[in-house]
């Protein structure tokens, strides 16, 4: 039986990201599972005490405790290490556990981040808030500008933490550029590359040294489940996040890490025909809204940075309207699309920013990253593409557009 194959590197390293979509990280039990199995325990019962002190001594190998170790877990973890072609990657509970873990674990007082300044709000919230608290500095840069970075550089700058492409107003991060600039310096970057996922684009090709997930959009995929994850090398993963999750424990359900295993066997199909579908609504919207930020079609200003580091731009996009009441009057004169916050499900979904996932932002940056009181955010679906243009262009004519 072919039990380990999808975890023993010397043969993952021949597949290609489709196969390691649907395989890699599989541990089969003595039951031959086809699908992996889903191991709901918190906890590992061990034949001697003697095999007990070994374990947390960490001189044999095993489970000990569900916080720190699970097999289906682990089966994620795998999997999404490989597509990231990244060398180890930890789960977390949420796509902000895995924010706040990734900047906590490797930041101490007297540190000094740069952060893009659009981003998502509860990212925001973090370095303007969060990290100020426990005396670490940070500071917000227009991202799509590398030489913004290299400006505010600090002798005490630790960390460039950013989204490519970012939640709502989809700036392009030039990823070579901005992650050159921190090798160059010894500081770490992190990608938030919830958007684009590994299917699209892997930030460590260009140099990133860590990436971080919110699972919960694209890799689940169907609005099921939340979850996080960050990637980096094995050095990371083990001597600097771990130490830190270990003890504070935002772990990732065995349930939650099933999901998005079988949520990831369908990603790349997934976020494909979602590109294209959102590629189609786009090039409608294109011609009747005022402003349309999406750095798929060719008048974005980013768009061939966008092409130079994406093999698609993915199904999310914002666009903008002339002001709030009219945003929500379109977002109520829709029938099929739903009003909705999340992103990354196979249903299209559409919200109102400034009022829902950038609420708790101050207004001063909201205005400062772009998020105005007209813009959408429009999360494209797998459904017919024309079926969504109707009803788009239902509600379009319903508020006078
Ligand atoms: C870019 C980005 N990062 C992080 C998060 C947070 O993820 P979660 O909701 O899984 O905590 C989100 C959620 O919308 C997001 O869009």
């Amino acid at each position: 039986m072919k039990r380990h194959s999808g975890q023993d590197r010397s043969i993952t390293q021949n597949w290609r990201p489709a196969t390691l979509a649907v395989r890699g990280g599989t541990a089969r039990s003595e039951y031959g599972e086809t699908s992996e199995a889903m191991f709901l325990t918190s906890g590992y019962c061990y034949d001697r005490a003697e095999d007990a002190a070994a374990r947390f001594a960490g001189e044999q190998t095993g489970m000990t405790y569900s916080r720190l170790q699970n097999p289906t877990v682990e089966m994620l973890e795998q999997r999404i290490a490989l597509l990231e072609g990244a060398e180890a990657c930890r789960t977390m509970a949420t796509g902000m556990a895995a924010m706040t873990a990734v900047l906590l674990c490797q930041l101490q007082q007297g540190d000094h981040v740069v952060a893009g300044r659009a981003a998502f709000g509860s990212c925001r919230w973090l370095v303007d808030t969060l990290l100020p608290k426990f005396g670490i500095q940070s500071t917000t840069v227009d991202a799509r500008d590398p030489q913004a970075f290299e400006d505010v550089v600090r002798p005490n700058t630790k960390v460039f933490f950013f989204e490519t492409p970012a939640n709502p107003t989809m700036d392009v991060v030039d990823l070579r550029a901005v992650c050159g600039i921190a090798r160059e310096r010894g500081i770490t970057s992190v990608v938030d590359n919830a958007f684009a996922t590994p299917a699209l684009q892997r930030p460590m090709e260009f140099g990133a040294d860590v990436t971080a997930y919110s699972a919960t959009k694209m890799m689940d995929g169907q609005g099921r489940v939340l979850a996080g994850a960050v990637c980096g090398t094995q050095d990371f993963i083990d001597n600097t996040l771990l130490p830190f999750t270990r003890n504070t424990g935002p772990t990732l359900s065995a349930f939650n890490a099933w999901v998005v295993l079988k949520g990831l066997e369908t990603l790349d199909l997934r976020i494909r025909r979602q590109s294209e579908n959102a590629l189609a609504v786009g090039r409608f919207l294109e011609a009747r809204v005022p402003r349309i930020l999406h750095p798929g079609l060719p008048s974005h200003p980013q768009h061939e940075l966008a092409m130079s580091q994406m093999s698609a731009v993915g199904g999310i996009f914002a666009f903008e309207v002339e002001d709030r009441a009219q945003a929500h009057a379109l977002l109520n004169a829709l029938e099929l699309i739903d009003i909705s916050n999340n992103i990354g499900d196979s249903r299209s979904l559409m919200t109102h920013p400034a009022s829902t996932t950038h609420y708790g932002v101050s207004a001063e940056a909201r205005a400062e990253m772009g998020v105005t009181e007209g813009l959408l955010r429009l999360n494209v679906g797998l459904e017919d593409p024309q079926d969504l243009i109707d009803d788009l262009d239902r509600a379009l004519r319903q508020v006078g557009l």
